[in-house]
């Protein structure tokens, strides 16, 4: 509760500056700069803060970096606004059901459960790398142990491939998976 509190504070007094504006200049592409730019000014700061802290811990993971950039651009059209977000965090936690919510609540709870969908397909739209789009489109799940058809390919630059490269391309693609969602958490 006190880390929802601490994130609604810092997301009213979010600011960009002319050094983050380089930085994204630095690592993304025009045409996903301009996603970016599509978010909310609190949803740029999260995930420039992201970024930083992922720089911090692992400075030649190019796909993590933009991943941390780009997670959460499913929210672009979204109404997940500082209140309605606390909004949707308050009605999952009473369970309320969905006949008695309102309409606006009901887009922000769909935009909650889906963006990292929503997100993953706006990327592949605009060419980005298959490992940054697959890191989008997890960045809410749980993959340990899990075997999936979507990451056994040639494209994501595994850096950890075992003897049998579907499973290290997965196993690399987990640890950089759960990196991003610790730091996420902490943001
Ligand atoms: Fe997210
Ligand atoms: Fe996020």
């Amino acid at each position: 509760m006190i880390y929802r509190i601490k994130q609604f504070y810092r997301g009213l007094f979010a600011k960009v500056s002319p050094e983050d504006r380089q930085f994204l200049k630095n690592h993304l592409s025009d045409q996903e700069i301009q996603l970016f730019y599509r978010l909310r000014i609190g949803e740029q700061r999260h995930c420039l803060n992201i970024a930083y802290d992922c720089l911090s811990i692992d400075k030649n993971n190019p796909a993590l970096l933009k991943a941390a950039l780009l997670h959460d651009v499913g929210k672009v059209k979204s109404n997940l606004t500082l209140i309605n977000k606390a909004l949707a965090v308050v009605s999952e936690k009473l369970n309320l059901p969905k006949k008695v919510m309102p309409k606006f609540l009901k887009k922000a709870l769909y935009f909650k459960t889906h963006h990292p969908k929503i997100g993953a397909e706006m990327l592949k739209e605009i060419g980005t790398e298959t490992a940054v789009v697959l890191l989008t489109r997890y960045h809410h799940e749980d993959l340990a142990g899990k075997l999936t058809t979507d990451f056994q390919t040639e494209e994501y630059p595994g850096r950890e491939r075992g003897k049998n490269r579907e499973m290290g391309f997965q196993q690399d693609f987990i640890k950089t998976l759960q990196i991003l969602q610790k730091i996420d958490k902490k943001n």
